[in-house]
């Protein structure tokens, strides 16, 4: 079986304690794969340590414990070929909207010329609705509008693993939606892999082909992955009319309002952090068939009924 596009082996992190306090452990033996084109979300109460494993995938942090490997290379630091969008914008502040991504398309692609690197920029400001208002500078900007230009920048490089950190928080529920469903293109089109953090269960059923549950911190752990079985040409409007859509909505629910917490308190029987339940809500589970028992008799032992599995 070929490795994974990415593996994330045991990752820890462990922050010092302030003033004398013991130290805090966020997370460990934290385990997952994401295979090349996947998009997988993650989910979590505030504070479970979400954005510091972003941050570790990003290369932007380092681990305690563990490591990341991404295509075949074990994340260092930094590189083009993760593109990030933050939970707070992190745009260059005396950069206009479009300087802040041309600086990032420069850098990726140093050879292209002033005016393909105009044209590139274009396409993904006018991806995220921003024509118009791309010499703006960020304090000139809404709190959306920012965030649009933040992922203007992150898809605009064309990196091999898209990184977001809730990315759609500061917007409408209507350029929300159109990001959205830009989104799902662009990911269909380019086979992207993404990685993203979100608070919203109906967000990660539409987007995601798989879901990790964090368990709440301290000690947190990808408690449970639930697979995504609605149908791959799901959209928003068509989300709600799948048999299965509750049974998967009730579960990630479930999981925040009461499991979450109940699992850091205590793992359940049987967890093994290294390979977290994969689970499917709705699918109904196949029991195993009873056994049939025959009418025959067992030889060794008279008068025995013998159980015999005709199925096998
Ligand atoms: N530099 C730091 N020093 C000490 N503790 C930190 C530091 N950075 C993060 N933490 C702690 O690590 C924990 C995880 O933080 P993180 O930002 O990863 O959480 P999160 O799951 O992304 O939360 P949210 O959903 O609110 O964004 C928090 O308890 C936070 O206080
Ligand atoms: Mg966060």
């Amino acid at each position: 079986m070929s490795p994974s596009f990415l593996l994330a082996d045991g990752l820890a992190k462990k922050f010092p304690g302030a003033r004398g306090q013991p130290d805090l452990t966020v997370f460990d033996d934290v385990h997952f794969t994401i295979e090349k084109g996947e998009f997988v979300c993650i989910i979590g109460h505030s504070g479970c340590g979400k954005t510091t494993i972003l941050n570790v995938l990003a290369g932007l942090d380092t681990a305690s414990g563990g490591n990341v490997v991404m295509d075949g290379r074990e994340v260092i630091g930094p590189s083009l070929e993760r593109g990030v969008v933050f939970q707070g914008h992190a745009l260059m502040p005396w950069l206009s909207a479009k300087k802040n991504v041309e600086f990032a398309v420069r850098s990726r692609w140093p050879d292209k010329s002033k005016k393909e690197i105009d044209a590139h920029c274009q396409r993904y400001l006018e991806l995220v609705g921003l024509t118009g208002s791309e010499h703006k500078k960020p304090s000139e900007l809404s709190g959306g509008m920012k965030q649009r230009v933040g992922i203007a920048r992150a898809f605009a490089i064309e990196p091999k693993m898209l990184l977001l950190d809730e990315p759609f928080g500061a917007l409408d529920a209507l350029t929300r939606g159109n990001i959205q469903e830009e989104l799902v293109k662009i990911c269909a089109a380019t086979h992207q892999t993404v990685f993203m953090i979100t608070h919203d269960v109906d967000e990660a059923i539409l987007l995601a082909d798989k879901i990790m549950l964090m368990s709440n911190g301290p000690r947190a752990r990808i408690a449970e992955i639930v697979v995504n079985t609605l149908p791959k040409n799901r959209s928003r409007e068509t989300l709600h009319k799948e048999p299965r859509y509750y049974a998967i909505r009730n579960h990630l629910v479930d999981f925040l309002v009461s499991r979450s917490k109940r699992f850091s308190e205590e793992l359940p029987e049987g967890y093994d952090p290294k390979n977290p339940p994969l689970v499917m809500p709705g699918v109904e589970t196949q029991p195993p068939p009873p056994p049939v028992v025959a009418a025959a008799t067992d030889f060794a032992s008279p008068g025995k009924a013998v159980v015999v599995n005709l199925r096998n």
